[in-house]
């Protein structure tokens, strides 16, 4: 029995800012952020969303046939809201899950959902007439005028994990890296991430390297037997430069059509940190003109601080009965661009912290929204 992805389907909220508009506004070349960082718009989170928000928006339709069989709900995220209760159990009310189910919210930067995938596929070995959702969940803010600003971005990825998937089934062996490093992290009191930009984008090749070493040396594997290749997405430059390397690595020609139909999403969405590599799965499979029945993938997953992994998975026949493309493409298509001043105004809007009463505007068409803080305590509803 194989064990793997049944299900994926991303959101993200409905408010976008176009690079070239904020290249005008900064005064740089447009040409830096669309070649130089190979993304065109980022998703913006308008005053009434978060991770929870975003979480149940993607996971909503996944869930209504699976949610008797969910007893386990890992979510992943490295935006939380709180620094005690897992975000997940809002979304388990919202959802209105089995109330006989474990929920747990994992964090290390923007590898932490590969690490619940795995998990999740090891406990399906011992429960294979259960299913396990995962969702990964994120706000990249890096701040205005920053180096980082026009590779931020936000959304949600929810996967039902189960036996026998219908899109993915993960394959053993994975090539896994850590290190104590300083490239990225957010104290507790800061809203934005500290970043040095060049040092992480070394260190997640360099992650990269090592990664790839030892799941080739564990799985005999080599470059020729995957036919597309994921990584993870801060911004979609940054696939080629991995891809570039691991060519180089393995010694054979860079091949662009091995990694383009899994960046077209992110390039419209930005950085999505945790859910990052696996929007762009959900871009492959919902993108690729070739049937991909059969044919393995390659994955590379880095979170600054930091943790890497490469591992695989085989697609399986069928797969594309069981995607929500339309509602994707529906999804980025209608977003509304927002004017210079929107975007400054969305990314500076403050929940209260000290306890007063707040209802937030109605701006997200939702479906769930967050509607407010009373006593410290976030409301949520559609
Ligand atoms: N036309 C085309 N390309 C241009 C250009 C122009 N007019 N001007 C600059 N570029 C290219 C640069 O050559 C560079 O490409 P290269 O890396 O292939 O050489 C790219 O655009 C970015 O320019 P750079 O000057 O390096 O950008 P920056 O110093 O402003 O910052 C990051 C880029 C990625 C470091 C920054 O956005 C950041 O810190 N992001 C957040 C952290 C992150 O994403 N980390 C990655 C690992 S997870």
């Amino acid at each position: 029995m194989n064990f793997g992805i049944d299900a994926v389907r991303f959101y993200t909220p409905g408010f976008s800012l176009d690079h070239s508009l904020l290249a005008a506004h900064r005064q740089i070349d447009p040409e830096k952020f669309i070649v130089g960082l190979g993304q065109t718009q980022m998703s913006i989170l308008p005053p009434d969303e978060d991770i929870v928000s975003m979480a149940a928006n993607a996971a909503a339709p996944l869930v209504k046939e699976a949610k008797d069989s969910i007893r386990l709900f890992l979510f992943a995220t490295e935006s939380g809201v709180d620094q005690s209760k897992a975000a997940g159990l809002w979304v388990h009310h919202l959802l209105g899950l089995n109330p006989s189910c474990r929920v747990v919210e994992l964090k290390q930067a923007c590898y932490s959902a590969t690490c619940a995938l795995h998990l999740a596929t090891s406990y399906l070995h011992t429960h294979p007439s259960e299913k396990v959702l995962l969702i990964a969940s994120d706000e990249a803010r890096y701040g205005l005028n920053t180096p980082g600003e026009p590779t931020q971005g936000c959304g949600a990825v929810a996967m039902v994990l189960s036996a026998s998937p219908r899109l993915l089934s993960i394959e053993p062996h994975q090539g896994v890296f850590a290190e104590h490093t300083m490239d990225f992290f957010r104290p507790n009191y800061m809203r934005e991430a500290i970043v040095d930009g060049k040092f992480s984008t070394k260190l997640y090749l360099q992650t990269l390297s090592h990664c790839w070493q030892e799941y080739v040396k564990l799985s005999s594997l080599q470059f020729s037997d995957h036919s597309r290749f994921c990584y993870h997405l801060p911004f979609t430059k940054m696939a080629e430069k991995a891809h570039e390397r691991l060519c180089r690595i393995a010694q054979v020609p860079f091949d662009p059509h091995q990694i383009e139909s899994s960046l077209i999403y992110s390039r419209l969405t930005g950085n999505v940190y945790a859910a990052a590599l696996y929007v762009g799965l959900s871009s492959l499979l919902e993108n690729e003109e070739q049937d991909l029945t059969g044919k393995r993938i390659g994955f590379f997953s880095y979170g600054s601080g930091c943790v890497g992994e490469f591992f695989s998975g085989i697609v399986q026949q069928g797969y594309r009965r069981a995607l929500y493309a339309l509602d994707h493409k529906e999804l980025l298509k209608s977003r509304k661009s927002l004017n210079y001043e929107e975007y400054a105004s969305f990314f500076s809007h403050r929940l209260p912290e000290d306890g007063s009463e707040y209802t937030t505007p109605v701006i997200s068409k939702g479906p769930f929204r967050l509607l407010g803080i009373k006593n410290h305590e976030r409301l949520y509803g559609p």
